[in-house]
């Protein structure tokens, strides 16, 4: 793997995959980013990569449904492995407005896999990155394995299960080597501020409500974004070619507690000083139609044949990610910056 294609690259969990790529990993090789740059996209989550790692990391700015555009890309950088990270992320969203999901996640998978379809010749690996979503809710008990039917309840759920149906169906007909994971909820540094850990830390730091969908007993298994760049990075490695690996983080934990336990680190960590808890801004909304109970993952084929595990617990975790949010203040400046309003959070209130 010389030249590796992640697209997605300015998003939460692809910036943090190629940071991990070019700080930490044994990677030698030269990433090439494709990003629309879109509401979630930053490059300001990249800065400086291009000075301090001279010739191994290239932006381009463009679309993965634009097919002469990847192609270029393709050719011209040489691309031999790709790692794919760019979608449409928020299930709120999808949602509202679920037609941009069926375009970058359905058609913008197809187009990116015709394009290596169509450079074989070059094309070592295409990996796809994937949602534990696309099994659907579990009950109190059980864990989502690889062999689970798939099930999606949302627009986005539904539009990943297509893209991954599409990924095994270029393994299976034309042979193109392929890997895929499905991970459970990531949080962690860069995360934009609609998903549910941000959200909560930047409502809170400004005394603004804090909405909990429905009862807040919806349970959500975290896992800490680095363990997860770890899991794609062994999968790219040594996954077998044709597989799929769940990845989760082993950190089960309901809505309500969660955003409970962020009040208290925040308490511990930024005291408001008048008196007023953190935990009297929690206000219980409208639940999200077609709300989820629960997701877990058992992931014990990652642990079994490539030796991975999460590192980091929710505890840690949770209070690495609080800091990072409260020390990056310009960040957040230049993501808010941008279109975003909190505009479906408002809707469900
Ligand atoms: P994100 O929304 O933070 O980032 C998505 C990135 O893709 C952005 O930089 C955006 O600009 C880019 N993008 C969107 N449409 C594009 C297009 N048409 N062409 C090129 N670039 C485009 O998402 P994330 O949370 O980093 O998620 C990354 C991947 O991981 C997604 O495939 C998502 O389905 C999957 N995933 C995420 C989670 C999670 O908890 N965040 C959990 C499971 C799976
Ligand atoms: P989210 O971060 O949107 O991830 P996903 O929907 O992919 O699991 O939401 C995580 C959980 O938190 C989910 O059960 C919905 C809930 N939630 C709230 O209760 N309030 C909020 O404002 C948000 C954004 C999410």
């Amino acid at each position: 793997m010389r030249n590796m294609l992640v697209t997605g690259g300015c998003g939460f969990i692809g910036s943090n995959f190629v940071r991990y790529l070019l700080e930490e990993s044994d990677f030698t090789g030269r990433i090439v980013n494709v990003d629309k740059l879109t509401y979630a996209g930053n490059p300001e989550n990249l800065a400086g990569l291009e000075e301090r790692f001279p010739g191994r990391y290239v932006f381009e700015q463009g679309d993965i449904c634009d097919g002469p555009f990847i192609e270029s890309v393709f050719s011209d950088h040489g691309i031999d492995c790709v790692c794919h990270f760019a979608a449409e992320s928020h299930v709120d969203r999808s949602i509202v407005a679920p037609d941009a999901f069926i375009r970058t996640n359905i058609v913008g998978t197809f187009t990116l896999l015709e394009q290596a379809r169509a450079h074989s010749g070059q094309v070592r690996l295409f990996h796809h990155i994937s949602t534990d979503e696309v099994y659907g809710s579990l009950g109190r008990e059980g864990a989502f394995t690889e062999s689970t039917p798939y099930c999606p309840s949302s627009p986005y759920s539904a539009s990943k299960a297509s893209s991954d149906h599409l990924v095994r169906a270029y393994h299976t007909t034309y042979g193109l080597p392929v890997t895929l994971s499905n991970c459970s909820n990531n949080y962690g540094p860069y995360q934009f501020p609609e998903k549910l850990i941000p959200l909560m830390v930047l409502n809170a730091c400004e005394g603004r409500p804090l909405p909990i969908y429905g009862d807040g007993r919806q349970v959500r298994d975290w896992l800490y974004v680095r363990d997860h760049c770890r899991a794609i990075w062994a999968i790219m490695k040594e996954g077998r070619r044709g597989a799929t690996y769940n990845i989760g983080g082993n950190q089960e934990m309901k809505n309500l507690a969660l955003v409970e336990r962020i009040c208290d680190i925040l308490e511990e960590e930024r005291p408001q000083g008048n008196g007023v808890p953190y935990r009297s801004l929690i206000r219980f909304v409208k639940d999200r139609p077609g709300h989820d109970l629960r997701y877990a993952m058992d992931f014990t084929r990652l642990r079994t044949e490539l030796g991975w595990g999460p590192e980091e617990s929710l505890d840690t975790g949770l209070r690495k990610t609080v800091r990072w949010y409260l020390e990056h203040s310009n960040w957040i400046h230049c993501v808010r910056s941008g279109e975003y309003r909190r505009w479906v959070s408002a809707q469900y209130g």
